[in-house]
């Protein structure tokens, strides 16, 4: 076992894979509705479901980060760069782009929806915590990838606040947020949701990725 991490957004992924989502006729970005995706010729139609899919493939990178954490749990040298790659990707756009969208969302909703006050202020919480862990991570992790000496234990530790963390926060929002905000959020609420962070093309998923991530595309490729 790795570092003793136990919390489970296995539902996330299967609940709307990308096969179901192009289906569907749905574009991936949280509230992005006016984008369409050219690679997989995919129209905006669900903001929800776009959400969904965001999570989705946050969960996948997760999964990938562990696995190398177990790498280095088991006394092994794991792929460093594929670990900046995951940890740069989503400072860089969750916490840029998906998180701030959040926010927003979150303020809306609780608007309408009173009891859900206290959960939504929770999370919102925990984007602070989760992009903090996760800037403690990639430094730790650069510091290692540059030649100094980081105790395995020190990186263990750091990797182990942020998935937590993050897997428990993407299953409390798939599991008591995504389902009330379609429901409750109006056209103006999502209008003001896609227009509180300025669009920036997601330098992964999106349809025109950068180069400098294609190592983690590819690593995504083999294990779609
Ligand atoms: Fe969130
Ligand atoms: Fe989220």
């Amino acid at each position: 076992m790795g570092v003793g991490l136990q919390a489970d957004v296995a539902g996330i992924a299967p609940t709307l894979d990308r096969r179901q989502a192009r289906m569907r006729g749905i574009v991936f970005h949280l509230g992005l509705a006016s984008r369409t995706d050219a690679s997989r010729s995919i129209a905006v139609t669900d903001p929800v479901a776009a959400w969904h899919t965001e999570h989705a493939y946050f969960a996948q990178l997760l999964r990938l980060l562990r696995r190398e954490i177990d790498v280095i749990h088991a006394g092994e040298d794991p792929n460093y760069e594929l670990m900046v790659d995951i940890l740069s990707y989503l400072h860089e756009y969750a916490d840029r782009v998906h998180h701030p969208r959040e926010d927003v969302a979150f303020a809306r909703l609780a608007r309408h929806c009173p009891d859900m006050k206290v959960v939504l202020g929770r999370l919102e919480q925990e984007h602070r915590v989760i992009e903090t862990a996760g800037i403690e991570l990639l430094s730790r992790i650069e510091a290692a990838v540059g030649g100094e000496v980081v105790p395995r234990e020190k990186i263990e530790a750091a990797a182990a606040t942020f998935l937590v963390y993050y897997e428990s926060h993407l299953a409390r929002e798939e599991s008591e947020v995504l389902a009330r905000a379609g429901k409750h959020l109006t056209p103006a609420d999502w209008d003001a949701v896609r227009s509180s962070v300025a669009s920036i093309p997601d330098p992964v998923f999106g349809k025109d990725p950068q180069e400098r991530f294609r190592a983690l595309r590819r690593q995504i490729a083999r294990e779609s």
